[in-house]
């Protein structure tokens, strides 16, 4: 593939603002910060902490201000961890964007939350943990393909949290278009709109806006939509090959699964990112930016941090766009959708 310099936009560093119809000030990229607390997946143990709070140093000061958590992120004796890390981060940092720094969690249907009062409470004590209002609350997930019974009061729950002015702005998780535009009504109707929405999309998990079209119901509705997972948990930055060690648990299953089956993709980021002097990770999350999301890529360390910021101030042309998509397109095998994700 040939890449026509002059369609190279100049590199700035930093990452600007994007327009947003709610007040909350979201940059071109985030920072996910499940890893933060959860052992199972993530491996985190509270030694990291140091580098955790060295990544949310370098995302602030590069304008990477958004920070995504979840009520679910740390559970056990780890309860709540990566929430609290975060307002630890926050309290303690007194450099550079700090006004400009949003804190998102996302408060889990868990089986026993029924009552619109029940989220008024996570959602208070989220910002118990955090130490300060959370600026985003996003529900997790939809409880439609199992308990459709439980989610209204949740949603009615989720929008008291912002008449009561206890949240900047309110979003959703694993919702398709049409459970959207549903949402969207009922929340419109008491004068509440969603701010974002965030689907599981990478290079690896396009169905959400190639099979579902959920990006163009939420330009219709003026919703950002935030691309998580969008290093497909590690595999899209080659850092794993078939012959390589790979991680352990789910994800390990995960590379023996996938790896065999997506080469022809990898081998076109990496080319790309020659071509660019770039990362494949840089050219993973670029292609998310170029496609009008806000990717929330998780890091654990300064260094992936810092390589992820190389994301920013440059833009992938429309040729190198349309070659990712015809490769992503073909691929035989891609990643495991959510199961929570509606239509
Ligand atoms: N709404 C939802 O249901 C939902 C679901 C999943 C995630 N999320 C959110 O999305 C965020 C991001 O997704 P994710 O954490 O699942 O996956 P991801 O961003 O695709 O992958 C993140 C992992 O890849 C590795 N990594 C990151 N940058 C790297 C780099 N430059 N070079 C090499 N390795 C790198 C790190 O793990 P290792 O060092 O261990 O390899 C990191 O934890 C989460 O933290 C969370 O906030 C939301």
């Amino acid at each position: 593939m040939e890449i026509n310099p002059e369609q190279q936009p100049i590199s700035t560093p930093k990452a600007t603002t994007i327009p947003s119809n709610s007040s909350l000030s979201l940059p071109l990229m985030g920072c996910g910060t499940w890893a933060w607390g959860n052992r199972l997946l993530w491996g985190y143990n509270p030694t990291m902490d140091n580098d955790l709070q060295a990544v949310f140093n370098l995302a602030v000061s590069q304008g990477v201000t958004l920070f995504d958590t979840g009520d679910s992120y740390g559970t056990g004796k780890l309860n709540g961890r990566s929430e609290l890390l975060l307002g630890r981060f926050f309290t303690a940092y007194q450099g550079l964007n700090k006004d400009k720094i949003c804190l998102a969690t996302k408060l889990a249907p868990y089986p026993w939350r029924l009552t619109r009062n029940s989220m008024i409470n996570a959602g208070k004590a989220s910002a118990q943990r955090v130490g300060r209002n959370l600026d985003l609350v996003q529900m997790h997930w939809s409880t439609a393909n199992y308990a459709p019974w439980q989610e209204h009061a949740l949603l009615q729950g989720l929008g008291d949290l912002y008449e009561q002015g206890l949240v900047k702005a309110i979003g959703l998780s694993n919702y398709g278009p049409k459970r959207l535009k549903k949402v969207h009504q009922q929340l419109a109707s008491r004068g509440i709109s969603i701010a974002t929405l965030q689907v599981q999309y990478s290079l690896l998990s396009t169905y959400p806006v190639t099979e579902l079209g959920v990006k163009d119901v939420c330009d219709e509705l003026g919703i950002q939509l935030i691309a998580y997972s969008p290093l497909a948990l590690g595999l899209l930055t080659g850092k794993f090959s078939e012959k390589g060690s790979f991680p352990k648990g789910l994800r390990g299953i995960l590379c023996r699964q996938l790896l065999p089956k997506i080469k022809a993709l990898l081998d076109c980021l990496q080319e790309i990112a020659s071509l660019r002097n770039k990362t494949m990770s840089q050219v993973a999350l670029n292609w998310c930016i170029c496609k009008g999301t806000i990717p929330i890529p998780g890091a654990k360390n300064i260094q992936q941090m810092q390589d992820n910021l190389g994301a920013i101030g440059w833009q992938l042309n429309d040729e190198e766009i349309t070659e990712l998509d015809r490769i992503a397109e073909k691929l035989e095998k891609k990643m495991v959708q959510n199961i929570f994700q509606t239509k």
